[in-house]
C-alpha cells in the first residue's frame, strides 16, 4: 500500500489521486491531510480513505506524525512555492501542482531550497509527458525536421470562462494567465525544441471581452440580463457554448479585477528566442468555444515540418526534401491527453524506487515560472525581457 499525505485536497488533487494515481496503483491511500476546509475534504475523499485519514495543521507536523510514502501539494497557485519549500526539507517524493511559483521572489526561494534537497519532484506538467508530445519529441530527436529552427504554438481554450467565473479570477492567487496556463506550454516547447527560452517579448489584451463593471458577487440567477447575455446558463445551453450551463458568477464583474490592480487577459502572445538561436511564437486565447478549441504546435527545420494538436489528437510530419508525409492518429484522449497517467507513473515509480528521476523535475517547474514571469513583465512594460535561467535546468 502507498500512504499519501496531501496539502490542499481540492478538486485537482482529488481528480489526480482518484483518477490517474489509482489507475497506476490501486493501493494508494490518502492517510494524512493539511487543509483548512476539513469538511469539504471529507466530502471529496474516496470512501475507502475516510476512516483512516488524519488532519494536521502544517506539512511539517504531518510528515513528523504520520508515516507517509509520498507528498501531494494541490493548494492554489500562490501557496505552491511556500509549501514546496517546506517539502524540500524531507526525503519524500513530491507531486507538485503548477505553477510552482507566481512571483520572482517565490521562484528564486524555491530554486534555493532545492539546491541541496533530496526531495524528488513530479511537477504537474501533463502536456510534456503526454504520448503525443513524446512522439513529436522523438521525431525531432531523430532528425525528422533537421535542426528545429522555428516553432509556432497555439492554445485556443474552449473553457476559458473558468478564469472569470471561478476563483481563478482572483489575480492575487493566480498571477495572470501566462503563469496559470502558458506555464504548461512554455515547458513543453522547451522540451520539444531541446532548448531553453532565453528572451521573450509579449503582449496581452485585457477587458475587451471579459471583466467589467457588474457588481461584486453577482450570479446569473440574480441578474436581469439572463435573456440577452450570451454567458447565461440558458443561452449557453441553447447555443451549446458551455463549457457548462449551470448558474455561475458573472464574467463581467468588478471581482475580475482591472488592469491597475491586476486581472487576467482575454488573450496573450509571446515571441520567444531559444538558447539555440531558433525562435518561436505562442498565443493563448480564452474566449473561443466549441470546435474552435485547439492546442499544439508546428515545429519547422530545413528538413521538415511537424505539427500536432491535442484536440485533434493527431500529428503530421511533412518531409521537405522527400516525397513523404505521415499522419499519426492518437487513440481516444485520456485525462489531459494521457499526460496525467504518465505523471502518475513517474510519481508511483519514484515512491517504489523503480525510477530515479521524474520527467518533470523541480527545475522544469522553476524554469517555466521564470519564462512566464518574463512574459508577464514584457506584456506589462512593452519591452523584451531576458529570461532568468535556473541553474539545474
Ligand atoms: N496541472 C494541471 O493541469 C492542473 C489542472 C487543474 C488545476 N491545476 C492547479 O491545481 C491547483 C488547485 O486547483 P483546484 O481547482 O483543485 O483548487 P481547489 O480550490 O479546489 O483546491 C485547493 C485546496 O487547497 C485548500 N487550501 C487552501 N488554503 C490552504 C492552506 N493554507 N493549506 C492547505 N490547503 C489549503 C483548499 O481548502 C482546497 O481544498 C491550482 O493551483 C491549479 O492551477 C492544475
Amino acid at each position: 500500500m502507498i500512504r499519501l499525505g496531501v496539502v490542499g485536497y481540492g478538486r485537482r488533487a482529488h481528480g489526480v489521486i482518484n483518477g490517474a494515481l489509482r489507475q497506476v496503483e490501486p493501493e494508494v491511500k490518502v492517510v494524512a491531510v493539511v487543509d483548512p476546509d476539513e469538511e469539504g475534504v471529507r466530502q471529496r475523499l474516496a470512501e475507502s480513505d475516510r476512516p483512516e485519514v488524519k488532519f494536521f495543521n502544517s506539512l511539517e507536523e504531518m510528515v513528523r506524525k504520520s508515516s507517509i510514502d509520498g507528498l501531494f501539494i494541490g493548494t492554489r497557485c500562490h501557496l505552491h512555492a511556500a509549501m514546496a519549500i517546506k517539502a524540500a526539507a524531507f526525503d519524500l517524493p513530491l507531486f507538485l501542482e503548477k505553477p510552482v511559483a507566481i512571483t520572482m521572489k517565490q521562484a528564486m526561494a524555491l530554486e534555493k531550497a532545492f539546491e541541496k534537497s533530496r526531495c524528488q519532484v513530479v511537477v504537474s506538467f501533463p502536456l510534456r509527458v503526454s504520448p503525443l508530445c513524446d512522439l513529436a519529441r522523438r521525431y525531432i530527436s531523430q532528425g525528422a525536421v533537421g535542426e528545429p529552427v522555428h516553432v509556432h504554438a497555439f492554445n485556443f481554450v474552449p473553457y476559458g470562462t473558468v478564469y472569470w467565473e471561478q476563483p481563478y479570477r482572483d489575480y492575487s492567487i493566480t498571477g495572470g494567465l501566462f503563469l496559470q496556463k502558458a506555464t504548461h506550454d512554455f515547458d513543453y516547447l522547451c522540451f520539444l525544441m531541446g532548448s531553453s527560452i532565453v528572451r521573450i517579448g509579449a503582449m496581452a489584451t485585457f477587458q475587451h471581452v471579459f471583466g467589467g463593471k457588474k457588481k461584486a458577487g453577482l450570479r446569473c440567477s440574480q441578474c436581469p440580463e439572463q435573456e440577452t447575455c450570451l454567458e447565461s446558463p440558458q443561452n449557453r445551453k441553447r447555443n451549446v457554448s458551455g463549457y457548462h450551463s449551470n448558474d455561475h458568477l458573472c464574467v463581467y464583474s468588478v471581482d475580475c479585477g482591472n488592469v491597475e490592480t491586476g486581472t487576467n487577459e482575454d488573450c496573450s502572445s509571446a515571441v520567444m528566442e531559444f538558447a539555440t538561436g531558433g525562435h518561436g511564437v505562442y498565443s493563448q486565447v480564452f474566449f473561443t468555444r466549441r470546435e474552435a478549441g485547439a492546442r499544439g504546435a508546428t515545429v519547422s527545420g530545413y528538413l521538415g515540418t511537424l505539427s500536432f494538436d491535442w484536440y485533434r489528437n493527431e500529428l503530421k510530419l511533412v518531409r521537405h526534401h522527400q516525397p513523404f508525409t505521415v499522419t499519426e492518429k492518437a487513440a481516444e484522449a485520456l485525462s489531459h491527453f494521457g499526460g496525467d497517467f504518465e505523471l502518475a507513473r513517474d510519481f508511483i515509480g519514484l515512491i517504489k524506487g523503480k525510477i530515479k528521476k521524474s520527467r518533470t523535475p523541480i527545475e522544469t517547474g522553476i524554469q517555466s515560472a521564470y519564462i512566464c514571469l518574463a512574459a508577464r513583465e514584457s506584456a506589462l512594460t512593452g519591452k523584451f525581457v531576458k529570461v532568468r535561467q535556473a541553474a539545474a535546468a
